[in-house]
């Protein structure tokens, strides 16, 4: 895989830089409710305060405004960015997004944005797969450098589309299949096994499109509503009773999945097996959860639902990489090149 040129060979003492992080957080009563996305973005911002730049801009979009939205302003951020590392160089600037030619690609846009600085440094790794002016038009007007995250991120990621230790199994569910189709096609090809749970398994149930067979549940956890305190049954997969819905993968497929994980070597897993954000739903993710973490080999886990349960259930340090990106490390996987990335030089 192609790398970009590292913030590390930037000289950047006495400089101003611009760095875009990708620290579009969940936010809960006007705070951050998980700030692992800016702690992720610490070591980059460290760097570069401690070889003497002068000034830090840190830029990101949060959320998906249309227009200016004071429930999605930096200020969150920027107040807790300022806990983790209090320093008077740096400065974040507002929701990139407030600005109609964030989205746009506006070179305008770019240009408001670069006015001052002396170089750009892209360490939005979950935001690399947008081409937008804060992620490719400054990379036009500075001289361009990827940040350590970034590059910690097509490193771990770009592991898995090369030559992986066997058994390799690749773990999905959560609701979308269209979304993630492109990385079962790509990845699932060259997995051993393929996992398929929740909303997505019923999607395959009846026709699997892809050019490979699927390993899906055997039993699901029914609701008679789709409410946390709805009634629960277990019932076979393609059993269902008439009017529940399936909410998280059953006991049997429990056992079954984490028994084939446990013996994997390489596993990529993304998307949950149920709505494991209600309690009597969460089972069949946790299952999951701590069978990769069990795993005695390479693991990784993207997409925002299944880090958060991996964080959630304390599980991060047994997991090999838990990647900040979401729609960015499935279209990595997919085997597509993202715009943020590409347009920053290649290392040399
Ligand atoms: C994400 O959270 O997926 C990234 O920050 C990108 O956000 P977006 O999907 O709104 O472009
Ligand atoms: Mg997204």
């Amino acid at each position: 895989m192609r790398l970009p040129r590292s913030v590390r060979e930037a000289d950047v003492g006495g400089t101003t830089v611009l760095v875009r992080a990708d620290l579009n957080v969940p936010l809960e009563d006007g705070e951050v409710a998980d700030d692992t996305r800016i702690r992720a973005a610490l070591p980059t911002l460290e760097l570069l305060l401690g070889r003497g730049a002068a000034h830090v801009r840190v830029c990101s979009h949060l959320g998906r405004p249309q227009g200016e939205d004071p429930a999605l302003t930096m200020e969150p951020v920027r107040a807790r960015l300022s806990e983790l590392l209090p320093d008077e160089r740096i400065e974040v600037l507002e929701n990139t997004r407030f600005q109609p030619g964030e989205t746009k690609n506006d070179p305008e846009f770019a240009q408001q944005l670069v006015e001052g600085c002396d170089l750009f440094v892209n360490d939005a790794f979950g935001s690399a797969h947008r081409a937008h002016a804060s992620t490719v038009g400054v990379a036009d007007l500075l001289p361009a450098y990827a940040g350590l995250l970034l590059l910690a991120e097509l490193e771990h990621l770009g592991r898995l589309l090369g030559d992986v230790e066997r058994p390799f199994l690749l773990v999905t569910g959560g609701a979308k299949v269209e979304d993630k189709l492109g990385v079962l096609q790509n990845l699932g090809g060259r997995a051993d096994e393929v996992i398929v749970g929740g909303k997505m398994a019923e999607e395959l149930r009846d026709e699997n499109p892809l050019p490979f067979e699927v390993v899906l549940p055997t039993d699901v956890v029914a609701a008679s509503e789709f409410a946390e305190t709805a009634q629960t049954q277990i019932a076979p997969f393609d059993g269902l009773p008439d009017g529940w819905l399936g909410l998280d993968v059953g006991p049997d497929s429990r056992a079954d999945f984490a028994r084939r994980i446990r013996a994997a070597k390489t596993v990529f897993w993304n998307g949950p097996m149920g709505v494991f954000e209600w309690e009597p739903f969460a089972g069949g993710t946790k299952a999951v959860a701590e069978a990769v973490a069990d795993v005695d080999g390479y693991t990784v886990v993207g997409g925002g639902d299944s880090v958060r349960a991996v964080n959630e259930l304390g599980l991060d340090e047994r997991i090999s990489w838990v990647s900040t990106g979401g729609g960015a490390s499935l279209e990595l996987l997919e085997g597509k090149e993202l715009p943020g990335v590409v347009v920053i030089p290649e290392a040399a």
